[in-house]
C-alpha cells in the first residue's frame, strides 16, 4: 500500500490549479442516469471515488468514455437496478443512484452504506423523502428495495439539511408528477451546482441554494453539456498550507465565494487572504497564527470537511482555540494522530479544546478517513523532520494529483510504494 513522506518546514510559495469538485461531480455524474443520450462533463476530478461511481454507472448499463478531465456517459442502456455491496461499500455516496433509479426505473435495489469512521450516517431522510413520493421501501439482507407505480410530487421536511439526501430526493422529484417542496433543504454550493445541471436537462427547479427548493415534475430530460464546479474544500485545503507554512499560494479555478466562512476565520488568524479575481485568489501566512474559535454547521456555516485542516492550524496558533464539530459525531479520530506528533488537544464531547505548540514534530501516522488525511499531510509540511502517512487511499479518494501540486509548490513530499 502506498504511503506519503514528508520532509516538513518548507515555505510554500507559487500557483495552484483547483481541480473540479468530488462532491459536485457525483450527483452530476449520477444525474447522467435521468435521460437517455450522451452526456459531457469537464473538469471532472481524477479520483478513486470518481472511478467508483463510474464503475457502479457502467454496472447499472451506462457507457462511459473518459479522457483528461472530460468524461461521457451514455445511459441510454440502463437496465439494471442493483448497486451490489462490493461496489457500494468502496463509496457511500453509491446511495446517489436511488432516486435517479426509482425515478427512470421504478424500483432499485441498493445495498445499505454502512457508518463510517466519522459517524453512523443513517440515511433515513432519503428513504423517508421517497416513501413520501410514493415509493415503497424495504430492507432486507443488508440491502434497500425501493419499488414505486410512479412517484408523486409532495411536502418534504428533512428534520436536518442533508446534502446528499437533498440531491437524492432533487432527482427522483424531476420526473415525479407534480410538484414536489423541499423543506430545510442543503443549501451548499453543490446542491446549486446539481440544480443547475438538471435545469439544463429540462428539469423545472426553484429556490437551490436556500431551505425551500420547489421542484415541478417534467415528462423527460434530455443530455447536456456541463462544467463541474471547483472544489472548495480542496481549496481551503491549499490556503490552510498557505497559513501554516507562512506561504504564499495562489489558487486558480477556484470559487473563493463558496469559502466565505472559511475565509472569514481564516483571516482572523492572521493569515492574508487577497481576491485577484474572481476565479483567483493569493493567501499568503502569518508570522504568527492567532488563535480562533470555530464552529462547523450546515452551509453557508464553516464547512465540517474543513474541521480536521483547522484544528491543524490551531495545534500551531498561539493561545488556546475551541473547535466544536456540530455535524458529524465522530469527527476528530485525526486528534490522537496530531497528539502523537506532539500537538496539544484535549476532547470534550463535540470539542476539541487546542493549545497551540510553537512546534510539531513528523511521526509515522494512519490516516482514518479523507479529510483527516489531508490534515495529517498539512501537520507533515508543518512539522519537523519527517512524517509518513499511511493508508493513502483515503486522500486518493478525494484530492486529485495532491503531492504533485505540493512538489509544485516547494513541499518535500513523495509517494512510495509498500
Ligand atoms: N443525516 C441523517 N439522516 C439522513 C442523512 C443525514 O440523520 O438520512 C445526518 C447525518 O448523520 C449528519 C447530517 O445529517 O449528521 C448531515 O449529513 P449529510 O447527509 O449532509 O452528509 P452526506 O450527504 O452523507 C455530504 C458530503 C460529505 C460532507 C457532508 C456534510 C458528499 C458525497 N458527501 O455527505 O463529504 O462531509 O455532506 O457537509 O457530498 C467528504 O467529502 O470528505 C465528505 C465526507
Amino acid at each position: 500500500m502506498d504511503k506519503i513522506i514528508i520532509e516538513g518546514g518548507r515555505r510554500l510559495k507559487g500557483e495552484v490549479r483547483i481541480s473540479g469538485a468530488k462532491n459536485a461531480a457525483l450527483p452530476i455524474l449520477v444525474s447522467s442516469l435521468l435521460a437517455d443520450g450522451v452526456n459531457t462533463y469537464s473538469n471532472v476530478p481524477d479520483l478513486k471515488d470518481i472511478q467508483s461511481i463510474k464503475l457502479l454507472l457502467t454496472h447499472l448499463g451506462a457507457k462511459i468514455v473518459s479522457a483528461d478531465s472530460i468524461v461521457r456517459i451514455d445511459a441510454g442502456g440502463l437496465c439494471n437496478y442493483e448497486a451490489p455491496y462490493d461496489l457500494v461499500r468502496k463509496m457511500r455516496a453509491s446511495i446517489l443512484v436511488l432516486g435517479p433509479l426509482v425515478a427512470r426505473l421504478k424500483k432499485a435495489k441498493v445495498s445499505l452504506p454502512g457508518g463510517c469512521a466519522i459517524g453512523e450516517r443513517p440515511i433515513n431522510l432519503h428513504l423517508r423523502g421517497l416513501e413520501q413520493l410514493g415509493a415503497k421501501i424495504e430492507l432486507k439482507h443488508g440491502y434497500v428495495e425501493v419499488s414505486a407505480d410512479g412517484l408523486k410530487g409532495d411536502d418534504i421536511f428533512f428534520d436536518v439539511p442533508t446534502v446528499t439526501g437533498t440531491e437524492n430526493i432533487m432527482m427522483a422529484a424531476v420526473l415525479a408528477e407534480g410538484t414536489t417542496v423541499l423543506r430545510n433543504a442543503a443549501r451548499e454550493p453543490e446542491i446549486v451546482a446539481l440544480a443547475d445541471a438538471l435545469k439544463k436537462m429540462g428539469a423545472e427547479i426553484h429556490g437551490a441554494g436556500t431551505s425551500v427548493i420547489t421542484i415541478s415534475g417534467v415528462n423527460e430530460l434530455h443530455p447536456i453539456s456541463n462544467e463541474i464546479i471547483p472544489d472548495r474544500i480542496e481549496a481551503g485545503t491549499f490556503m490552510v498550507a498557505a497559513a501554516l507554512t507562512q506561504g504564499d499560494l495562489t489558487l486558480t479555478n477556484c470559487e473563493p465565494d463558496h469559502l466565505k466562512a472559511f475565509i472569514h476565520k481564516l483571516t482572523l488568524t492572521g493569515t492574508k487572504v487577497h481576491h485577484v479575481d474572481k476565479q483567483c485568489i493569493r493567501v499568503i501566512g502569518p508570522d504568527e497564527i492567532k488563535s480562533v474559535d470555530v464552529k462547523t454547521l450546515p452551509y453557508p456555516g464553516f464547512p465540517t470537511d474543513m474541521q480536521a485542516q483547522f484544528t491543524v492550524l490551531m495545534s500551531v496558533a498561539k493561545g488556546l482555540s475551541i473547535i466544536s464539530e456540530s455535524i458529524f459525531e465522530n469527527r476528530f479520530i485525526h486528534v490522537s494522530e496530531l497528539k502523537r506528533m506532539g500537538a496539544d488537544i484535549t476532547i470534550s464531547g463535540n470539542s476539541a479544546m487546542i493549545k497551540g505548540v510553537s512546534k510539531l514534530s513528523g511521526a509515522p501516522v494512519m490516516a482514518t478517513d479523507l479529510r483527516a488525511s489531508a490534515c495529517l499531510i498539512l501537520a507533515g509540511l508543518v512539522a519537523q523532520g519527517t512524517t509518513t502517512i499511511n493508508r493513502v487511499y483515503h486522500l486518493d479518494r478525494g484530492y486529485e494529483a495532491i503531492e504533485k501540486k505540493f512538489t509544485q509548490v516547494g513541499a518535500l513530499i513523495k509517494r512510495v510504494n509498500g
